[in-house]
């Protein structure tokens, strides 16, 4: 009997230390402790052992289990630790490790220059319209003051999408459409994108954009004009700047001027940035033509505006000092960056 017991408990040991699983460690608990276990067998073979031997014979079935069991426990705990160091190794997260960088974009210099201008006039209680790209040869044109014939098409030539209709040149016939829809008086800028069928170079490109800006009430004149102008290039470009207007032609405007303003960089002196003047051009202007106000059903008589129109790009380009319109448009990140 005590040798058989001593092979069950060698058995038993083997096989506990040969299992490398805790399911397995669980079969060999079975296989020896579980009610058709070897050592339960030989538990219910107590009967056939003579009484005065049982105690003894008892005693060493019982110190043969908690031997058993104790292994088992053993075991169990070194293969659960086990288990646990493996899973803790692969879930591990290496915090040392430096963080990808998160790149976050920024707004196009164009757009960081048409909410300055909006800024500007928002504050002196304009109101920011919109118009159509794609636009009728009537508002572009002709109730501006432009003919079919006159030359001023000329310069702006633009892509047709059939006779009547038109890649609209220039922000002007937002002017127009405000006219006619809104009660007067008016303030307001209209800033979008315009087209001309030009070449590429470092000034010109087919799709820029402008900011048209236009007011209309009783007794307005020139002065007005001047004063919201000049207030206009201050606040863009510094409380030094000074302007000036030179007459010119368009044939919405009577009279017309271009405004032309301090150059910020060198103050006035004459630089290369000024190309030696002293003076930047920024912006056409002039009071609104009579003929333009009667088109669009407003009575000159009683009523005076003056309008202005200003590229957007020529103003990002100044305020950032590039000198290539081309860059504002291939979206090289590495340029856009570094404003
Ligand atoms: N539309 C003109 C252009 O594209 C710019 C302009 C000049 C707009 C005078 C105006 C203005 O409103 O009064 O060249």
């Amino acid at each position: 009997m005590k040798e058989k017991l001593q092979k069950i408990k060698e058995e038993a040991m083997r096989q506990i230390q040969a299992s490398e699983e805790l399911s397995k460690l669980n079969d060999v608990r079975v296989a020896f402790l579980g009610k058709k276990g070897e050592l339960t067998a030989v538990l219910k073979s107590m009967k056939d052992v003579l009484p005065e031997d049982r105690p003894a014979v008892g005693q060493l079935v019982n110190d043969t289990r908690a031997a058993i069991e104790e292994m088992l426990e053993d075991t169990k705990k070194k293969l659960e630790e086990a288990e646990l160091n493996f899973r803790l190794k692969q879930e591990v997260i290496d915090v040392t490790l430096p963080a990808k960088r998160n790149r976050v974009g920024h707004r196009h210099p164009n757009t960081v220059a048409l909410e300055e201008v909006e800024r500007i006039f928002i504050g002196m209680g304009y109101e920011v319209v919109e118009g159509p790209e794609v636009e009728y040869d009537y508002y572009n044109f002709e109730a501006l003051n432009i003919p079919p014939d006159h030359p001023a098409k000329d310069e702006q030539d633009t892509f047709y999408i059939n006779n009547k209709i038109l890649l609209r040149t220039q922000t002007s016939p937002v002017q127009v459409r405000t006219m006619e829809t809104h009660p007067l008086p008016i303030r307001m800028i209209a800033p979008g994108r315009v087209f001309r069928s030009d070449e590429v170079d470092a000034t010109h490109s087919p799709s820029f954009h402008q900011i048209e800006g236009m007011v209309i009430d009783k007794g307005i004149t020139f002065a007005d004009l001047k004063g919201t102008l000049a207030e206009f290039a201050k606040e863009l470009f510094g409380a030094g700047s000074k302007v000036k207007f030179r007459p010119h032609h368009f044939p919405f405007t009577e009279p017309s001027a271009e405004m032309d303003v301090t150059c910020f960089k060198c103050g006035g002196k004459g630089c290369r940035f000024c190309k030696g003047s002293g003076w930047i051009e920024i912006l056409g202007c002039g009071m609104i033509h009579p003929k333009v106000l009667k088109m669009s059903g407003i009575d000159p008589e009683e009523y005076s505006g003056f309008a202005f129109g200003v590229g957007l790009e020529r103003i990002a380009l100044l305020k950032y000092e590039i000198d290539d319109m081309r860059l504002l448009y291939e979206n090289d990140s590495r340029f856009l960056a570094q404003f």
